[in-house]
């Protein structure tokens, strides 16, 4: 039986270092409230103009694909995960296709914000296992830093976030020891709009009535507008202590989910990665299932949350580091707006 493995990962973050106290020229915060409530000390921002998020998802690509001992010509399918394209359309997944000088290979974008990095893996895990594809590169990239809202009424979200990409090859194997053993997907979309960005967008009010008020008059405006760019709400939007509660419950559930479907328990996991969301919450989590201090990788306080590409650079960094060898059990837990959530489990 096929199996997917990860034959190469790589990651990229921009040099810009953004401390807490740095951020104190444009808000009122402090690095105290972040340190406790987050565990964030620093993140790093793309730079303005000559780095976005495909460039970054490139360069984590080219460090996963040399890795993988491929060129990025014989990659044979592209997923590319973010909640911050380039563009509102097409993908990033296309400018990615054609600044690496890729054939006309299909790529795929998902939008499963902090998530997206695990739905990404289980529709790769899919593709690979039927035999259609052979090496599918699977990006998560945010250049979180040019959406958010760099005054005091956006600080709950502005800390939180930070500029990023993880990438991977999938290949299929044979081995039995090795590669993803499964991944488990899931969403409820009654607090969808608990954390989102509602605009630019086509919703027309359509959901919430008082999410912004329009005037008839300015039909051609409802899309994007003065008024919407004077009130910030074109940044995300957070009630923090809500997702802080579905996620306490939900990240210990998922990953539960995937150990029980394998007959496996948490005393055998070598390494958690969780999505860096909150320092608070993964130790809340590894309180929670009674995993050690070594049986966890946490990378949150130098990185902020990265969203898509949370999760590959932690997973990234702990394989830098020699946290990842060869037959060790992996789990990758997400959870994010949606709220959408899920886990893998896999033999590295
Ligand atoms: N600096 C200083 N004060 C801040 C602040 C900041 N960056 N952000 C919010 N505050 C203030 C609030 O204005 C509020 O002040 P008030 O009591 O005078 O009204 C106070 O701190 C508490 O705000 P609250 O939003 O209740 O804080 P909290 O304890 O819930 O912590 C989060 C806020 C965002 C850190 C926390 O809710 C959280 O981590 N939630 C999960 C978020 C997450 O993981 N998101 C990503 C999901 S993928």
């Amino acid at each position: 039986m096929l199996r997917t493995k990860i034959a190469g990962i790589g990651k990229y973050v921009p040099e810009n270092i953004v401390t807490n106290n740095d951020l104190l020229k444009y808000m009122d915060t402090s690095d105290e409230w972040i340190q406790e409530r987050t565990g964030i000390k620093e993140r790093r921002y793309a730079h303005r103009t000559k780095e976005t998020t495909t460039t970054m998802g490139i360069e984590a690509a080219k460090v996963a694909i040399e890795r993988a001992g491929i060129t990025p010509q014989d990659i044979d399918f592209i997923i590319f995960a973010t909640l911050s394209p380039d563009y509102y359309f097409p993908g990033c997944g296309v400018l990615l296709q054609r600044e690496m000088k890729m054939g006309e290979i299909g790529a795929l974008d998902i939008r499963n914000q902090c998530s997206g990095f695990v739905y990404g893996l289980s529709i790769a895990d899919q593709f690979i296992k039927t035999g259609m594809y052979k090496n599918i590169l699977l990006v998560g990239s945010e250049k979180h830093s040019f959406g958010l809202d760099f005054t005091t009424r956006g600080r709950n979200v502005t800390v939180i976030f930070g500029d990023g990409a993880g990438a991977v090859v999938l290949q299929p194997t044979t081995n039995e020891n090795q590669g993803i053993l499964s991944t488990h997907l899931h969403s409820d979309g009654a607090d969808a709009e608990v954390l989102a960005m509602y605009n630019p967008g086509t919703h027309a009010n359509y959901w919430k009535e008082n999410l912004n008020s329009f005037d008839e008059a300015e039909i051609g405006q409802m899309f994007i507008s003065h008024d919407m760019i004077n009130n910030a709400q074109i940044f995300p939007n957070m009630d923090g202590q809500t997702v802080f509660k579905k996620a306490v419950v939900k990240f210990p559930e998922v990953i539960m989910e995937a150990l029980s479907k394998n007959n496996l328990s948490t005393t055998d996991i070598n390494l958690l990665v969780p999505h860096q969301a909150n320092l608070r919450i993964a130790q809340f989590v590894q309180q929670k299932l009674k995993l050690s201090d070594d049986q966890v990788f946490n990378n949150i306080q130098k990185y902020g949350n990265t969203t898509a590409a949370s999760i590959p650079i932690a997973l990234c960094e702990a394989f830098e580091l020699g946290k990842v060898n060869e037959g060790d059990l992996i789990c990758l837990a997400a959870f994010g707006s949606g709220f959408t959530w899920g886990s893998a489990l896999l033999r590295w």
